[in-house]
């Protein structure tokens, strides 16, 4: 299981305060049979630049790292690792230079996340640029969260965006208009991933691994398991692996 969306890594944003919360979020996604671990720390594009963000991150899981091995010992089994970045949409993204830094590793995508101010058109138009410019794939992030704030003409407009994928939050598992949507989105052929989007180990903690298997039983109302199967694979194909079972 791919958990796309994570704030593990430790001092870095509003996510895990420390290295020994993050050692704690990652003993409970290894409970939860997560075998790849997306880091997706906030960005900002008016505090650094890609590189920069880029660095910090390297830097904070480094601390993470040696937290792990001084709790578990230097040969303990850790989920792949995949670096990129919940970069915020304001205007001035248009100018930023080496956005491909962004995308997550070892993939094209990249984790775009809107604001709750409202939507307008240019949003759309700049994910498109800011993703074109650096070769990546779009993803948005918790659309699940957005969905009492869009409209269904804005919602038409996000999914217009090329190759643009739909990431939905584990805590919208439950929610009937979150699921009517990743219906909708299915049917059609969209791409959509999950993730647990987690912050902390008891505050918004680390829940893909319980929250999936009731999507699953929950998606197989509607359809066949081998859609379930078939989004699977697409979602580790799109970050370059085969499908582990
Ligand atoms: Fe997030």
């Amino acid at each position: 299981m791919i958990d796309l969306h994570t704030h593990i890594l430790p001092g870095i944003d509003d996510g895990s305060p420390d290295s020994g919360i993050s050692v704690e979020m990652m003993e409970m996604m290894i409970a939860q049979n997560v075998d790849t671990v997306v880091a997706t720390p906030h960005y900002y594009c008016l505090d650094c630049s890609p590189a920069e963000h880029a660095e910090k991150a390297k830097g904070a899981y480094r601390r993470f790292l040696e937290a792990w091995q001084e709790t578990h010992g230097e040969d303990a089994r850790l989920p792949e690792m995949r670096f990129g970045a919940e970069i915020y949409l304001v205007n001035s993204l248009e100018n930023v230079s080496d956005p491909e830094l962004l995308k997550i590793s070892g993939s094209d995508l990249m984790l775009f996340e809107l604001p709750f101010s409202g939507f307008h058109g240019w949003m759309p138009r700049l994910v498109d640029l800011v993703a074109g410019k650096a070769g990546g794939r779009p993803v948005f992030a918790h659309i699940d969260r957005y969905l009492g704030m869009l409209r269904s003409g804005d919602l038409e407009e996000l999914e217009e965006v090329p190759r643009a994928a739909f990431q939905f939050n584990s805590d919208a598992f439950k929610n009937r208009k979150a699921l009517k949507y990743m219906y909708s989105l299915i049917k059609r052929g969209k791409t959509v991933f999950w993730a647990s989007d987690c912050h902390g180990a008891r505050h918004r903690a680390p829940d893909l691994g319980e929250t999936l298997p009731e999507l699953k039983k929950a998606v197989s109302k509607k359809f066949s398991s081998e859609i379930f199967d078939a989004i699977e694979e697409r979602q580790y194909s799109l970050l370059g692996k085969d499908r582990q079972i």
